[in-house]
């Protein structure tokens, strides 16, 4: 899809998108265009429901000899909520729409309405990205219908009075809304392409960015001591990895960086402790947390973000067989602590501990973040609205909390408390990997991470497993499953928190 911010004397091509807020009160554009076309907007609104609310859209077409092919009048909702989400929502469900109608072409001329609280420059910025977001496809796999899948809308111009400063800030969209395309991709891939060697050789591109990118094998872990992620992937034919990715962007300073860490389960049969057929479908996705984590050390890297930040992801698959790890076997992490695995199926908790161990050891990192597909239990606690948010620092939690929101990928804190590490005691080791009841699934498990915190660390934990994919009704911003969660609310953190 090409993009281009012009000029708002610019030729309108394709349909000609224009704007109004709650009333309806049409904006400049919108008079415009009413005028172009003989009056046939204002015509058509006296026997429409149109009242310029969020969502509602009234299109005429176009009249003879004009540029355009039709008009269509978009309602913003009130002019005082219409920010940066609001105005991405809105051109991704425009251009979704007419994609579907077979539009090739669109312009959008929408004026930044009185009182809203966004730059002229920052509301094109924003049109593309809510387009571009939307536009992604992954038809990969198909061999037919190939067409009608593709996104047909293959040229978008936002019209702006500040078409510089637009230009200007697209790059650095540009790169997030690539880092979600990458996630996307990796949790849309099936699972028998996406192990974890293929997961890491992917990973590995990233150093043509001028991301460092280590992997680690079982052997390499093996001396490590990372007998909880090992564990894991013992029932696989498929090696486990480590990836470890190095975004030094912060030159010339001895930064400390930040670090996120992602669980990379590239499938999750359940292993011994097996799922059920309907279970098991989707757990392609379990690897979510790691695309995440690629994605937005991809996007920081192609910012070129004043940051340094580090990205480890532990790559297993969780199979069932006579290597296999089983319930009630007993392992030594890297930290030293044991565990008793006593549900083979809580395995995310398993790779993170030891992935987050190596990370805080290795890099002595400001703040460690990690992202999983942890807990069916946070589906029940928050649906798919809300990733989980759990942390032992209430100023990294608020930051995460205000970049979630900025974004549109909110978050809800849970609490932790020495009440709820007591379910995870165990008989017979320093802890075991569930509790024995269905209380507080999503809490237990953040409790079990918190065990490999070591002392004086930030940390903050997403359970994302109610929105790293979808099965129900689509996000306009998200047209497939994989959604792509969390890449924008970590480059949002970096950039809000903690460049320059
Ligand atoms: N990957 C799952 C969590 C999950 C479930 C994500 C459904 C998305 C949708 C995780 O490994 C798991 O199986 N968790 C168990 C934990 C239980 C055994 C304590 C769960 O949630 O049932
Ligand atoms: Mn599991
Ligand atoms: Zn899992």
């Amino acid at each position: 899809m090409l993009l281009s911010f012009v000029a708002p004397q610019a030729v309108k091509a394709g349909a000609w998108i224009v704007g109004a807020t709650e009333g309806p009160v049409l904006l400049a554009a919108a008079n415009r265009a009413d005028a172009a076309a003989g009056g046939a907007i204002a015509r058509a609104l006296k026997t429409s429901r149109f009242t310029g609310k969020a969502g509602q859209s009234l299109e005429v077409l176009a009249p003879a000899g004009a540029s355009a092919s039709r008009i269509v009048l978009v309602g913003l909702g009130k002019a005082s909520e219409f920010d940066g989400n609001a105005a991405e929502n809105l051109s991704a469900n425009v251009v979704g729409a007419l994609s579907k109608a077979g539009e090739g072409a669109v312009t959008f001329d929408i004026d930044v309405p009185k009182g809203a609280k966004l730059k002229p420059g920052a509301l094109a910025v924003h049109l593309a990205m809510g387009a571009r977001l939307r536009s992604y496809t992954f038809n990969r796999y198909r061999t037919r219908e190939v067409a009608e899948h593709e996104f047909h809308v293959k040229s978008v111009s936002v019209l702006t009075p500040d078409a510089p400063a637009a230009r200007r800030t697209w790059p650095a969209m540009d790169a997030v809304a690539e880092g979600m395309f990458l996630a996307r991709d990796l949790v849309n891939e099936p699972p028998n392409v996406l192990s974890p060697q293929e997961f890491a050789t992917r990973a590995k591109q990233l150093s043509k960015l001028g991301v460092k990118v280590e992997v680690l094998g079982e052997k390499e872990m093996k001396k490590l001591g990372m007998g909880a992620l090992l564990g894991v992937g013992q029932g696989s034919e498929r090696e486990s990895q480590l990836v470890v990715m190095q975004w030094n962007g912060a030159r010339g300073k001895a930064q400390a960086p930040v670090a996120f860490v992602g669980k990379g389960v590239c499938f999750d049969s359940g292993g011994l402790s097996l799922k059920t057929g309907q279970g098991m479908m989707g757990m392609k996705g379990d690897m979510g947390g790691a695309a995440a984590v690629t994605g937005a050390i991809r996007a920081l890297a192609a910012r070129r973000a004043k940051v340094n930040a580090v990205g480890v992801i532990g790559l297993v698959e969780n199979m069932p067989s006579g290597t296999a790890q089983r319930p009630d076997d007993v392992v030594t992490s890297m930290s030293g602590q044991t565990i008793e695995v006593l549900n083979t199926d809580a395995e995310g908790r398993l790779v993170l501990a030891d992935a987050l161990t190596y990370t805080q050891r290795t890099f002595k990192p400001a703040f460690v973040i990690d992202l999983a597909t942890l807990t069916g239990a946070i589906m029940v606690a928050l649906g798919t609205e809300n990733a989980g948010l759990f942390s032992n620092d209430d100023k990294l939690a608020r930051r995460i909390e205000a970049a979630g929101k900025a974004v549109g990928e909110p978050v809800w804190r849970l609490p932790l408390g020495a009440g709820y590490d007591k379910m995870i005691r165990s008989k017979i080791a320093d802890m075991k990997n569930i509790t024995g009841t269905t209380n507080a699934g999503s809490i237990a498990a953040a409790q079990f991470l918190k065990r490999f915190v070591e002392k004086d660390q930030a940390w903050a934990h997403l359970d994302i497993a109610g929105t790293a994919w979808q099965d129900g009704e689509q996000k306009s911003l998200a047209p497939s499953w994989g959604v792509g969660w969390g890449v924008r609310l970590l480059d949002r953190l970096v950039a809000e928190d903690y460049e320059g």
